[in-house]
């Protein structure tokens, strides 16, 4: 979805930095939220805005970034972390000539949204920078904006160069701007690293605008939550919290029941229809999309899944699987990757599925193994069955017709196959072929011995 009163713009995002913090092998920037990589939301906000170009300013783990985050985007990189300004710097050459407005964003503030952006590029109109400032009630760590008596913006402090009066000031910069390209790189040759922490700083352009008679101006931002970084895991959790809030208040104002938002954990990606209600205690994962007028969960997982319509899962897993509607699943089901479960169909508790197709209206009550199986329109498959898919090397299939009884406590023997309309008795070890319409009696048959007991059977007066 892109807004559509957005103007054209680039967008370059600041990526490079080391993330010492994060005390992690992998970069801050491919540490998952949601389900995708931290950078892959601010990405998403900005194509959501309708950014013509995407520029990702790279360092640390350059690679890594851009095998995962792909080639929908342009990369520089930037060898060495000397600030901010530099950062931008690096993708001079990219831009030079173009037009439009560039927008810049940190890569480590996921919260950021296509609404601040295109609001921001309202405001900036035909300016030289205009700076999102918000008000924080704690403004440690961040940049503050300084301002006239007048109340026109003079620059922004970095905390570390601030005095104690300047601390005080609440309202920050999150490096989030919009930029008349011309002014941003004229501006940046002229940074300079005289500052507490010897970098360019990017921040400082705001001021120079100002000493330069531009027109600078700031767009506030009532949501503090848009520049909120990740600089620690700490940070991680307390952000993931906040979208995952987001992403349930959005699904819940789309008309889906989430009844304890706070045990509830739904991926970015994941669709849910109207008037499904989803329990306490569960977490919806991947590329999931569940149908309308399902209920999920308490206690249920589900990834990568694609569940129908009027479907009922609880206290269960749905790894990589499909679930037709009107189907229940659970409690305490396991559907293993690969599985395909049609209309109608009834697993109960203790049913593991793996590369199961079970058409619609099976049922599968009670403790089973269902591994590499075809099962066939109707069958009802009997508490207790196993199908032996694994000879020890290989795996091999079942497949199982239309119109059949398991009954309980069977043992199915793959390779095999059960026709259509046929009937395994209790108990049977199958091993060859059953053919349509056939009983199958793969056990020994009951001996009963009578007077049996009052000769033979062991008695307390016995007992040595
Ligand atoms: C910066 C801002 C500060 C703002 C804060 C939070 C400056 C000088 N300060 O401070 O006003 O309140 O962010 O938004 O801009 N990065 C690079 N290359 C570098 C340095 C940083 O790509 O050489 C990237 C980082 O990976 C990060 C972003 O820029 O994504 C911000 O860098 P960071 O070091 O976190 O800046 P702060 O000191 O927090
Ligand atoms: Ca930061």
């Amino acid at each position: 979805m892109t807004i559509d009163s957005a103007q054209p713009f680039s967008a370059i995002v600041l990526a490079a930095g080391k993330s010492t913090r994060m005390k992690s092998k992998t970069p801050k920037a491919l540490h998952s939220i949601a389900g995708q990589p931290l950078l892959q939301h601010v990405l998403d906000a900005l194509v959501e805005a309708g950014a013509e170009r995407i520029i990702i300013v790279v360092g640390h783990q350059a690679e890594q970034v851009k095998a995962t985050l792909g080639e929908d985007f342009e990369y520089v990189l930037q060898e060495e972390q000397l600030g901010t300004g530099h950062a931008v710097r690096m993708a001079e050459s990219l831009l030079s000539g173009s037009e439009l407005p560039i927008v810049v964003v940190p890569g480590d503030a996921p919260l950021l949204t296509a609404e601040a952006v295109s609001g921001l590029l309202e405001k900036h109109s035909n300016n030289h920078v205009t700076l999102l400032s918000v008000e924080l009630d704690n403004p440690t760590g961040y940049g503050r904006v300084l301002r006239a008596d007048d109340g026109n913006i003079i620059g922004i402090i970095e905390e570390k160069d601030a005095d104690v009066k300047q601390r005080k000031i609440r309202e920050v910069a999150v490096s989030i701007y919009a930029f008349h390209p011309e002014f941003l790189f004229t501006s940046l040759a002229l940074l300079s690293p005289s500052n507490a922490q010897r970098e360019y700083y990017l921040t400082d352009t705001v001021g120079i605008a100002r000493s330069q008679g531009k027109q600078v101006a700031t767009f506030i931002w009532d949501d503090p939550d848009v520049g909120l970084g990740v600089n620690n895991r700490v940070e991680l959790s307390a952000v993931s919290k906040k979208l995952n809030a987001r992403i349930i208040r959005k699904h819940q104002i789309n008309g889906v029941t989430v009844i304890d938002p706070s045990s509830t954990f739904i991926d970015k990606a994941v669709k849910i229809g109207v008037d499904t209600i989803v329990h306490p205690f569960t977490i919806l994962s991947g590329v999931t999309d569940i149908g309308e007028d399902s209920v999920i969960g308490p206690g249920v997982r589900i990834s990568d899944s694609m569940i129908g319509d009027q479907v009922r899962i609880r206290d269960s897993y749905v790894v990589s699987s499909e679930v037709g509607s009107g189907t229940t699943i659970g409690p305490f089901a396991n559907l293993r990757p690969g599985s395909t479960v049609g209309k109608n169909v009834k697993i109960g508790d203790f049913v593991e599925l793996k590369k199961a197709t079970i058409d619609d209206n099976v049922s599968a009550g009670h403790f089973a193994y269902l591994g590499d199986v075809t099962i066939g329109s109707r069958t009802n498959i009997g508490a207790g069955t196993i199908t032996c898919n694994y000879d020890g090397a290989n795996k091999h299939e079942i497949v199982i017709g239309a119109d059949s009884f398991i009954g309980s406590n069977s043992t199915l023997v793959a390779p095999v196959t059960i026709g259509n309309n046929s009937f395994v008795a209790a108990g049977s070890v199958i091993t060859d072929e059953v053919e349509e319409g056939s009983l199958a009696l793969g056990r020994a048959r009951q001996v009963n011995k009578p007077g049996w007991s009052k000769l033979h059977k062991p008695t307390k007066n016995t007992k040595k």
